[in-house]
């Protein structure tokens, strides 16, 4: 199958396109650049430009007129940014979305997967959240994801278009072969961190909040495999209209989380970190940072029902692609 993937030279998307690759599908990425990485889209059919270039897109469907699925990536993702520069990411994240799910629709690609976020959700009681459990998100990263998902959705109701929205939630690790990994300058994610601190680049991690009401204190994430995200998106196009008939709701829009359907506390992270290494870092416990939320993990079941997938590889294999890909990083990507 021939997927166009917006966003194809990020961290997500680029490892999304290998995993079609294995799969034997074609990825077409379409990717401005503004932060993925050139060397992440080499040896791919590619267009540089940007999502809502409506000629560009006419373009793509022109030259790839067996394209059946687009695959969504492409946004900017950095809250703190996001809460700086709302304007841009309004912009970049909703309106652009729409004009592509426009323009996606008018060039006849019926099917599109969209890149969505377990920070839709709001604080809940026992930290698990189904899909429909409340929303409440706290950045306007989280609420251009929301839009993202209505305007999807709103469209889907009005035209040809079927839409998902994959909920990720905290994707780590990099592509087992290699190929791709993290690549921003400023490693801002606790796997990261704790990478930059074992390789003496950063003196001490932090555990920004001790005080959560979660069973050590610290927060709970759902740390998913950056390689099992990806393989969800091959099960997602494979089985796109499969997962209609079986959500049977009439909707031409689903939701479905990615997660691996546990919690794992910031504590229990930096343990599994310490003994993949085989030693103790420096560490430090210190106050929540703005924004910070006890955190949330995923039911999984409707994954497994609609697309048939689930999270297969450990943490501790995560851990380990993470410093395999530390190794690989600067010589493929340069220092920065
Ligand atoms: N990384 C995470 O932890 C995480 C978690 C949940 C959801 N997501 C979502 O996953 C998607 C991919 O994230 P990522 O971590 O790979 O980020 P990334 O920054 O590595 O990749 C984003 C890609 O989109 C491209 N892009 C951005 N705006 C564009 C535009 N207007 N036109 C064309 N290309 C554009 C960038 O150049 C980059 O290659 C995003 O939609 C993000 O919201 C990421």
């Amino acid at each position: 199958m021939k997927i166009l993937v917006t966003g194809g030279a990020g961290y997500i998307g680029s490892t999304v396109c290998s995993a079609l690759e294995d799969r034997g599908h074609t990825p077409v990425v379409l990717d401005s650049f503004v932060t993925g990485r050139r060397e992440f889209a080499r040896k791919r059919t590619l267009y540089e430009g940007d999502i809502g270039d409506r000629d560009l897109t006419s373009r793509i469907f022109e030259e790839h007129p067996t394209i059946e699925c687009a695959i969504h990536c492409a946004a900017l993702i950095v809250v703190p940014d996001s809460v700086a520069r709302p304007y841009d990411y309004y912009v970049n994240n909703v309106s652009k979305s729409l004009e592509l799910f426009r323009n996606l629709e008018t060039n006849g690609c019926r099917r599109v997967v969209f890149s969505s976020s377990a920070a839709v959700y709001g604080n809940v009681q026992d930290f698990m959240v189904r899909e429909d459990s409340s929303l409440g998100p706290s950045s306007p990263y989280a609420r251009s994801k929301v839009m993202g998902e209505s305007v999807l959705s709103d469209m889907c109701s009005a035209t040809q278009l079927q839409g998902i929205s994959l909920r990720y939630f905290n994707p780590i690790g990099a592509d087992p072969a290699m190929r791709s990994g993290p690549h921003a300058a400023d490693i801002s994610h606790v796997l990261g961190k704790l990478v930059e601190v074992a390789s003496g680049r950063e003196p001490v991690f932090r555990i920004t909040g001790a005080e959560w009401p979660t069973r050590d204190g610290t927060g709970i994430r759902d740390y998913i495999h950056i390689w099992d995200l990806a393989s969800a998106h091959v099960s997602a196009v494979e089985r796109f209209d499969d997962a209609f008939d079986t959500a049977s709701t009439g909707d031409s829009h689903l939701v479905i989380n990615l997660g691996t359907g546990r919690g794992v506390t910031v504590n229990e992270l930096v343990a599994a970190f310490e003994k993949e290494i085989g030693r103790t870092i420096p560490k430090q416990e210190a106050p929540p940072r703005p924004g910070d939320v006890a955190g949330v993990y995923a039911n999984a079941d409707v994954a497994m029902r609609l697309i048939g997938w689930k999270a297969e590889l450990t943490i501790e294999q995560a851990i380990s692609d993470a410093l395999k890909w530390n190794q690989v990083r600067t010589s493929m990507l340069g220092d920065q």
